[in-house]
């Protein structure tokens, strides 16, 4: 038996990634038992157990396992109403997914900038924009949150600016599970949230997401078209078109087993986020993306560093690091840069581009443990000292 599935090899010189999986005995036996019970399909007593678990997780009252986030996000767009000729605003610094998912609607994206603090969606920007859409007759079918690193957006001042224009928001939270924001949970402020359960998440099912809501109806809708709108007859009877994204039981059962751990790797990456933050608290010109805030899972620790005064780039210690076989990844590039979205609106003021410019992801792993993560702060400190 090992005692990890992925970066568990014992070499001490073993490249170290930036947010490995963290599985071990517990998924085996939950995914074996799955296999042994014989709902080797996508249907079956786990994915229904993994629904509730999250939905009781989360604090909201219905989940619905689909087999990635951006399936989720696909799905919680069509829900609220996204379809050709309506608008969705879309956070500028995220994944790929994020607009990808509005433009499989037909909808329209159009961008904005971010709070430079955070990395989430700058609220200051939304009621000009939003007061502009409806002035030349556009229908916004939502606003996009997007949790950044596992940090909430501000949803004390975005939900009352959404709900003033009428427009629901949807959450996108595949990096912010077991994050909270003013007690509350990550994925439970819009009408719909979602979830990633990608190899680099907080926690995987390998692939696989799950969307959550408070409102049966919408969660019902969901559910039918996450199994091509099959209707409840012997035959096969589709009235709408509907996609094949349900979650297989199998890894709802690996799903389960990563809940229940869901703590302590939470508990383990905000450790390292300390021992970052710690280390680069005296060295001039930096900071951690989104530092303080208590409620934040630590999914990614991200450093943002102003060359003029720290006298070096992020890419710099990227390189260094890359040299030693430890593995870091710029902030993303924003969506308005991309040339899949080229073209499309975007209210930006130049947040996104400085954080894409001046930010590394660091090794944020929960299974960065040990002489692992000794030797990861040594060569940043070797780093550090060379450009003091
Ligand atoms: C912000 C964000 N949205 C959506 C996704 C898509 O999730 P998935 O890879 O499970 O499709 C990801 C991660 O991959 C993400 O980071």
């Amino acid at each position: 038996m090992v005692d990890q599935y992925c970066g568990g090899r014992p070499s001490p010189a073993r490249r170290i990634h930036l947010s490995p999986p963290d599985v071990g005995p517990t998924e085996e036996a939950l995914v074996v038992a799955a296999m042994r019970s014989g709902w080797v399909a996508p249907a079956g007593p786990d994915l229904d157990a993994f629904e509730r678990e999250v939905a009781d997780r989360v604090g909201c009252g219905y989940a619905v396992g689909v087999s990635s986030g951006t399936a989720a996000l696909h799905l919680a767009l069509v829900a609220v109403g996204a379809r050709p000729g309506t608008v969705v605003v879309v956070p500028t610094l995220t994944f790929v997914a994020t607009a990808n998912a509005v433009t499989y609607t037909g909808a329209e994206p159009v961008f904005v900038d971010c709070d430079p603090a955070t990395g989430n969606v700058d609220v200051d920007l939304l009621p000009d924009l939003l007061d502009d859409l409806r002035r030349r007759g556009r229908r916004v079918a939502a606003v996009m949150a997007v949790d950044i690193n596992g940090v909430c957006a501000d949803y004390a001042r975005l939900l009352p600016v959404c709900a003033a224009a009428g427009v629901p928001v949807v959450e996108d939270s595949a990096q912010a599970l077991g994050s909270t924001y003013e007690g509350r949970h990550a994925g439970s402020f819009g009408r719909v949230g979602i979830f990633s359960f990608n190899g680099n998440k907080i926690m995987t099912t390998s692939s696989g997401g799950m969307l959550v809501s408070e409102d049966s109806v919408l969660i019902s809708r969901v559910r039918r078209l996450s199994t091509q709108a099959r209707e409840p007859v012997a035959h096969y009877e589709h009235r709408d078109i509907g996609y094949n994204y349900r979650l297989s039981n199998v890894l709802a059962a690996l799903g389960r087993a990563q809940l229940r751990r869901l703590d302590g790797m939470i508990e383990r990456r905000r450790a390292l986020r300390e021992r970052y933050a710690k280390l680069f608290a005296s060295v001039p010109g930096t900071r951690i993306l989104g530092d303080g805030d208590a409620g934040s899972n630590c999914w990614l620790t991200s450093l943002v560093v102003e060359p003029a005064t720290a006298g070096w780039r992020a890419a710099d210690l990227g390189e260094h690091l890359a040299a030693h076989d430890i593995e870091t990844r710029p902030m993303f590039k924003p969506m308005h840069r991309q040339p899949a979205h080229l073209g499309r609106r975007a209210v930006v003021t130049g947040a996104a581009d400085r954080l894409f410019a001046s930010g590394i992801s660091l090794p944020s792993g929960s299974t960065l443990l040990g002489a692992d993560a000794d030797r990861v702060f040594q060569v940043v400190e070797e780093f550090l000292v060379r450009h003091r």
